[in-house]
């Protein structure tokens, strides 16, 4: 609650007026019937027209009233609800912005979009809900009951007692509908969860033909969250007929009764006209608190589920005594008996005691299978991860005590999964640096070799990319991410595989860019192509995990039989394709 609290402050108008508009309407709701009886009794009856005619008038204004108040009340709440809703959904953007990867990893993508969007809007139509029937239903409910004291007594207590049964069974449905309730909302996370995926790798699902298999798999979640539904709804179709059935029975007791007493005299027949309607508002009310209770239900498990995200605190964030003025200077990286899984119950290790010291301006390659850590070594160095054990510096000083801003400021990165967003060519090299110079951007295009390219489009730097830079080609995009990284004038550029696209004159062209241009920057350059690496000053080769050999190409040849046989399978797979 204390997380809503801010967004209620702010628009706390509307949390007051909504259900104050909405009381003023059901006070009117019980008085109306009030009248009527009495234009009935006293008016019909001895045909004194003058106050039939006053009591109609009364009863159009009260009309009038009602529904103005209603109007209003309904505005509030729905304004409030909307802003409390859009609050709430900010905070948990924000918070999911300072989340590290491991947390992502943990919560999943798919999971976090129906957290900020449907469970944000299950705590709306809740609020909404409350604002409007919170008071407005208990007072239609006690002031049609007192109403209906007053008008008869007998008749009154037949339906205190009805209604008590009928809140009764209601209950009775309320506590078997609410498991249900949140076994459908888990399996709506699912679903999402699997959309979620399902939607942003379509290009892969097509490109490997695995529409079947996704559709199969949707069919089943999807199956399932229908039974759920059924399971959860048909319990709330129990209320429909019980509530019909108590007003049918009443109406039955009231109308036997009744009728002896009209006949005796000792009661009018506006009265009964009246008790049938307070009996309508009293299950009206019901059924309203039933639904809200099972909105609550719903509400509840969305509000636990926006709570864990808001209350994570990021594993990866600044140490409370990182000095907040240092700088990167140097980019002098060092891997200390460095170990790390992703799982921390998983039984092997992604690295294991790892120790390497990269020296500033040093080239160094990285080579060893898929799979075998590469990616992983060099994600710790920005702090995308920690490791388990062992220490990573930089500049001398392990990167939990640097602030994270000023590291990730002077580390480039060039994911081997990288992202163009939509915008022109222009608009997304400045993501690396937002002040950068029309110079400085085609500056950063030549090295990456990508101003040719870029040239060559009709817009030039100012091409507008679709979404996800879908309009270009793997190396294009390659080359565009690495030139944004460039801009950002890092201490330290690691491109993980980030060439694999580019052939492989260019690719050599670009090495040789980086070297010549920027010759105090460390870089680490991951590549799957020997070729790629060979000329680095020195060269790191992975496996399992582990360093198994560190040196010059030459002499890795004679000492590494990792990296001897690396350079066989590609020399072979060359000559193969000479022939
Ligand atoms: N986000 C992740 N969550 C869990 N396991 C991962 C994740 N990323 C990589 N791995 C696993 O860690 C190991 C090393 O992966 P990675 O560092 O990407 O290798 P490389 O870059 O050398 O191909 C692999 O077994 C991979 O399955
Ligand atoms: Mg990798």
């Amino acid at each position: 609650m204390k997380r809503y609290l801010p967004h209620i402050k702010k628009r706390w108008y509307c949390f007051v007026l909504a259900p104050v508009f909405m009381m003023m309407e059901a006070c009117g709701e019980f008085i109306l019937p009030y009248i009527n009886a009495n234009i009935i009794n006293k008016g019909a009856a001895t045909g004194d027209i003058s106050y039939i005619l006053e009591n109609g008038l009364l009863m159009a204004l009260l009309a009038v009233f009602m529904l103005v108040t209603g109007v209003l009340g309904a505005f509030f709440a729905v304004r409030g609800a909307s802003h409390l809703a859009a609050g709430v959904r900010g905070d948990t953007f924000r918070k999911v912005q300072t989340l590290s990867f491991s947390d992502i990893d943990r919560f999943t993508t798919g999971s976090l979009i129906t957290r900020i969007t449907n469970d944000v809007t299950q705590i709306q139509n809740f609020s909404q809900s409350c604002l409007r029937g919170m008071f407005r239903s208990p007072i239609m409910i006690v002031g049609a009951l007192v109403m209906s004291f007053r008008l008869n007594q007998t008749l009154a207590r037949v339906m205190l007692v009805v209604v008590a049964l009928l809140a009764c069974a209601i209950a009775a449905i309320i506590i078997s509908a609410s498991p249900r309730y949140t076994r459908m909302q888990k399996q709506l996370d699912e679903l999402n969860t699997d959309l979620g995926e399902t939607i942003i790798s379509m290009r892969v699902i097509k490109s490997f033909v695995r529409e079947q298999y996704e559709r199969a798999q949707f069919a089943a979640i999807n199956s399932e969250l229908m039974k759920k539904s059924v399971s959860a709804l048909k319990m709330m179709l129990l209320l429909q007929p019980a509530s019909a059935l108590a007003i049918n029975v009443t109406t039955l007791l009231v109308v036997y009764i009744s009728g002896r007493q009209i006949m005796v005299g000792s009661m009018e027949l506006g009265t009964l006209t009246a008790f049938i309607t307070y009996l309508s508002q009293v299950l009206n009310g019901l059924d309203f608190v039933a639904n809200l209770v099972l909105q609550g239900t719903r509400a509840a498990a969305s509000h636990r589920r926006i709570g864990e995200v808001l209350s994570t605190v990021p594993d990866i964030a600044d140490a409370p005594d990182a000095g907040h003025d240092r700088r990167v200077s140097s980019g002098r990286i060092a891997f200390e008996n460095v170990s790390f899984r992703y799982f921390k119950n998983s039984p092997g290790m992604v690295l294991s005691g790892v120790n390497a010291d990269i020296q500033p301006g040093e080239l160094v390659g990285i080579v060893g299978s898929t799979g075998s850590g590469k990616t992983t070594l060099v994600s710790m160095i920005p702090r995308l991860y920690d490791p388990d054990e062992g220490r990573v510096l930089v500049d001398g000083t392990d990167v939990r005590e640097l602030p994270l801003a000023a590291l990730r400021e002077s580390i480039s990165v060039v994911l081997q999964k990288n992202t163009l967003f939509s915008g022109t060519i222009a608009e997304n090299l400045r993501w690396g640096n937002p002040d950068a110079t029309d110079e400085e951007i085609i500056h950063a295009a030549k090295l990456a070799q990508a101003d040719e390219f870029i040239r060559s489009f009709p817009d030039g730097y100012e091409t507008e990319l679709g979404r996800g830079g879908t309009t270009l080609s793997g190396g294009q995009k390659q080359r565009l991410c690495i030139a944004r990284a460039l801009l950002k004038k890092p201490q330290v550029l690691i491109l993980d595989d980030s060439t694999s696209a580019v052939d492989t004159k260019t690719d050599a062209a670009i090495r040789r860019a980086l070297r010549e241009e920027m010759p105090g920057v460390t870089k680490i350059i991951i590549a799957q192509r020997i070729d790629s690496i060979a000329d680095a000053d020195r060269i790191i080769v992975m496996d399992e995990g582990r360093i198994v050999g560190m040196g010059r190409h030459e002499a890795l040849l004679a000492s590494c039989p990792t990296y001897a046989e690396i350079c066989d399978s590609q020399r072979d797979r060359k000559e193969d394709a000479h022939e």
